[in-house]
């Protein structure tokens, strides 16, 4: 079992099989982003030997995500060696976060593979906001997308990242939606991840205030339910749905971390509010598969006890300096 130096047992990787996304939300990269150079990425191959190590390690669960993860060209070969992996019982999760537009086509694929549950970004309702939000995306596209992932009788999560004078007050009509089709949703607070164009400080909306509004006005009481992740779910006496709230800065999770992370070109991430990672693809590449665990290992000795996320007035770049969809969240 991989454990930190703050005896956090890490059992949880997040694995980012692109950095590339249809998509261009404001809060994640800018729009004339550079994505990265093909030969600079894993082999599909390359990941599936990184998973299995991990596995070996003692990582029980797995998520996939990007930039967009189906994007990825066959993306579905990692799908289908995580759903043997779980058939074995070796670990006891694998699944996906995505933006929805390619979950038409792949809804059923996933629901074969035996991902059960799926979390799906959508910060508005509203077509023309939503084209805002993501600079070009449809958002029916994405709905029909939700739809037949429900129909496949797949659990959907969808994520929410509130963001000032653009959908904190739309956000209850989100949870209302949700609330019909027994979707869960995590409302996500913004993180100073790279620099985008504009000042995060004018995105930020802390999750503070909004929190206490939130539980007023739904009557929301706290949950006990927990998924892998850093959410804090509330819910109310008439609806399935569980509202979940992340919020990075304004209430920190870090103590309990349980999660790494691998970048498509192979760099492990041991937090995602810290510049610091382990380089793997050389020794994946060149060396042996004992110095890979021995990269790994180190990497746990440093993994870092927080994350040192700040947002203030007058920052532009902020201190981390990579976009989101290096590391996929
Ligand atoms: P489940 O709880 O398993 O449903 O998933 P999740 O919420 O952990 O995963 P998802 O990919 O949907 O991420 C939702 C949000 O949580 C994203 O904004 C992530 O960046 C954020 N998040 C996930 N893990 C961490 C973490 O360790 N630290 C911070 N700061 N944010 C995280
Ligand atoms: N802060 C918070 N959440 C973000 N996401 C992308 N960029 C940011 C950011 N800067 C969210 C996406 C997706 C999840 C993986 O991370 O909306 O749902
Ligand atoms: Fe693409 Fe996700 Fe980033 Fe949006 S948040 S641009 S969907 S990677």
């Amino acid at each position: 079992m991989l454990t930190d130096k703050f005896k956090r047992k890490i059992d949880y990787l997040r694995v980012s099989v692109t950095d590339r996304c249809d998509l261009r939300c404001t809060y994640c990269m800018a729009e004339d982003v550079t994505f990265l150079p093909r030969q600079e990425v894993l082999s599909i191959e390359e990941i599936i030997k990184l998973i299995d190590i991990f596995n070996e390690l003692g990582v029980r669960k797995f998520r996939l995500t990007g930039g967009e993860p189906l994007v990825r060209k066959n993306i579905i070969t990692i799908i289908e060696y995580l759903f043997e992996l779980k058939k074995q019982n070796k670990i006891t999760e694998h699944t996906i976060t995505t933006n929805g537009t390619n979950l038409s086509k792949y809804a059923k694929i996933l629901k074969d593979n035996g991902i059960n549950r799926i979390n799906v970004s959508l910060d508005s309702l509203d077509s023309d906001k939503y084209k805002e939000v993501t600079k070009h995306g449809d958002l029916n596209k994405v709905l029909s997308g939700i739809y037949t992932a429900k129909s496949e009788g797949i659990k959907v999560k969808i994520n929410t990242v509130l963001t000032q004078n653009f959908n904190e007050e739309e956000v209850f009509d989100i949870i209302n939606w949700c609330q019909d089709h027994k979707f869960d949703i995590s409302l996500i607070e913004v993180m100073p991840i790279g620099s985008i164009g504009e000042k995060r400080f004018n995105q930020y909306l802390s999750m503070k205030k909004f929190e206490e509004k939130l539980i007023t006005k739904l009557k929301l009481t706290s949950s006990s339910f927990r998924t892998n992740g850093p959410s804090r779910y509330f819910e109310d006496d008439k609806s399935d749905t569980k509202i979940g709230i992340i919020s990075a800065i304004s209430h920190n999770f870090c103590d309990t971390c349980n999660r790494i992370r691998l970048t498509c070109t192979g760099k492990l991430f041991m937090c995602l509010g810290q510049n610091d990672y382990v380089d793997l693809k050389y020794a994946l590449r060149n060396l042996s598969k004992i110095d890979i665990i021995e990269q790994i290992e180190y990497a746990m000795s440093i993994k870092p006890k927080k994350h040192n996320f700040e947002i203030l007035e007058n920052n532009f770049d902020g201190y981390i300096n990579r976009h989101m969809n290096e590391t996929g969240g």
